[in-house]
């Protein structure tokens, strides 16, 4: 028996199930559902990651953009430009009273302006680190705020680069605020253990070079903005780019089993 969850002041998540009775237990109510509020759902990975879950019946995921390509029973979409921090600012994680875990995964991404410094404009560059650092740290924060009580695991994903770890000439705000994102990350991992938060697990993965929307965009750029352009170009042509599904297939491995990895900052390439 499935029955629709009470949520208090949040109308749009009504209409996923969240409890489910077992055959074998008439009386006990096993709590079985997942809740996961994923940022950028329209496309690429993180599209991929929310149609992989909406394979199973057991999740209800928000999905949190500008844009909502999603229409399934389980899928809420919350309209929200990233890079307008009084946006983030105003959402509210809703109270949800009966799950058996809450995943925040945060997603969305940009490369901003594909551009040397001194070329790019200050709204470019701020909209960058909102939509790949700020938000996020925004995001977190209230995520926690809202749910570190709560006796369940809670689990924060964000979805790093390899940019982080490696200056690529044109990409100086997307390499600084993904190698933000990795810190801010581990800050928070270490605030978790001093805490002793033990339900609580932060990981930054940076997925590989994944054939989508944002690859494309980067193939567009010209050489004098970025000297790399023909290699990435190469990576098309070539097939080296992974696929989007099979790369949220293995970032949901690491959600399924996080006691198995020690590190909070790593690479699916790692996974290998
Ligand atoms: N593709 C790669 O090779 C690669 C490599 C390393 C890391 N990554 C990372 O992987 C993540 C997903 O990237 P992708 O390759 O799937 O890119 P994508 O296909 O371009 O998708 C980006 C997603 O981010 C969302 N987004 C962008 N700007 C936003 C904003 N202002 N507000 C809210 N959402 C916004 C977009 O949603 P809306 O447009 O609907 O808002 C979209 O769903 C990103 O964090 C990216 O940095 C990708």
């Amino acid at each position: 028996m499935t029955s629709v969850p009470r949520f208090a002041n949040y109308d749009q998540l009504s209409r996923c199930a969240i409890v489910e009775m077992t055959e074998q237990c008439p009386y006990f109510l096993m709590i079985t559902t997942k809740y996961y509020f994923i940022t950028g759902t329209s496309r690429g990975i993180g599209k991929a990651i929310a149609e992989q879950l909406l394979e199973s019946e057991d999740c209800c995921i928000t999905g949190i953009g500008r844009t909502c390509t999603i229409t399934r029973s389980q899928y809420s979409h919350i309209t929200m430009d990233l890079s307008d921090i009084s946006e983030v600012n105003d959402f509210r994680f809703p109270e949800i009273e009966e799950a058996s875990e809450i995943i925040l995964i945060n997603n969305s991404g940009t490369t901003g302006a594909v551009r040397y410094s001194g070329r790019s404009s200050s709204e470019e560059i701020a909209q960058a680190f909102n939509v790949n650092l700020l938000s996020v740290a925004v995001m977190i924060n209230a995520f926690l705020a809202t749910y570190s009580n709560r006796n369940i695991p809670l689990r924060i994903l964000n979805i790093s680069s390899g940019a982080a770890k490696n200056p690529i000439d044109g990409w100086s705000s997307y390499c600084a605020s993904k190698a933000g994102l990795d810190m801010l990350s581990r800050t928070i991992a270490e605030e978790l253990k001093i805490s002793k938060m033990d339900h609580v697990r932060i990981f930054s993965i940076a997925p590989g070079i994944v054939d989508t929307a944002m690859q494309d965009e980067i193939r567009q750029s010209n050489v004098r903005d970025f000297s790399r352009i023909q290699q990435f170009v190469e990576y098309k042509n070539t097939d080296q780019l992974a696929s989007p599904v099979l790369t949220a297939r293995l970032l949901l491995s690491i959600l399924e089993s996080p006691e198995k990895y020690t590190e909070t900052v790593f690479s699916v390439r790692d996974l290998k």
